[in-house]
């Protein structure tokens, strides 16, 4: 199984991923209320997919009227960049 194509490593633009298997925008509408912040269970759900070789993010809404669901995590307010950190730094802790 290790052998199959999907573990073989790949150029994407600059970067080389680990491996094909990519996990794609999910939403999941866990951030933290009030004000909508990625937390540590979000940190938790993208650390434990960080074997990946590319991953993509649910949808992180720019300014509050970008929010097309509700608990969807922002990226606006500095507590929320903050939360996103959080997630950024678990992935890049196992290698994603
Ligand atoms: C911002 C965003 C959020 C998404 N959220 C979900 C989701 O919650 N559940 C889901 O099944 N697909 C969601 N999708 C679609 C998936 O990422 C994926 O494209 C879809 O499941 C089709 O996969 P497939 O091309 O392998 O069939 C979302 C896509 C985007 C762009």
């Amino acid at each position: 199984m290790t052998q199959s194509e999907l573990f073989k490593t790949t150029q994407l633009g600059p970067y080389t991923l680990k491996n094909r298997i990519v996990l794609p925008p999910l939403t999941r509408s866990r951030s933290s209320q009030p004000g909508n912040i990625a937390n540590d269970l979000m940190a938790t759900y993208y650390r434990q997919r960080s074997g990946a070789g590319f991953m993509v993010t649910e949808g992180t809404q720019i300014e509050p009227r970008g929010q097309g669901y509700a608990w969807t995590p922002g990226i606006h307010s500095p507590e929320q960049i903050q939360g996103w950190r959080k997630v950024t730094d678990a992935v890049h802790a196992e290698g994603g």
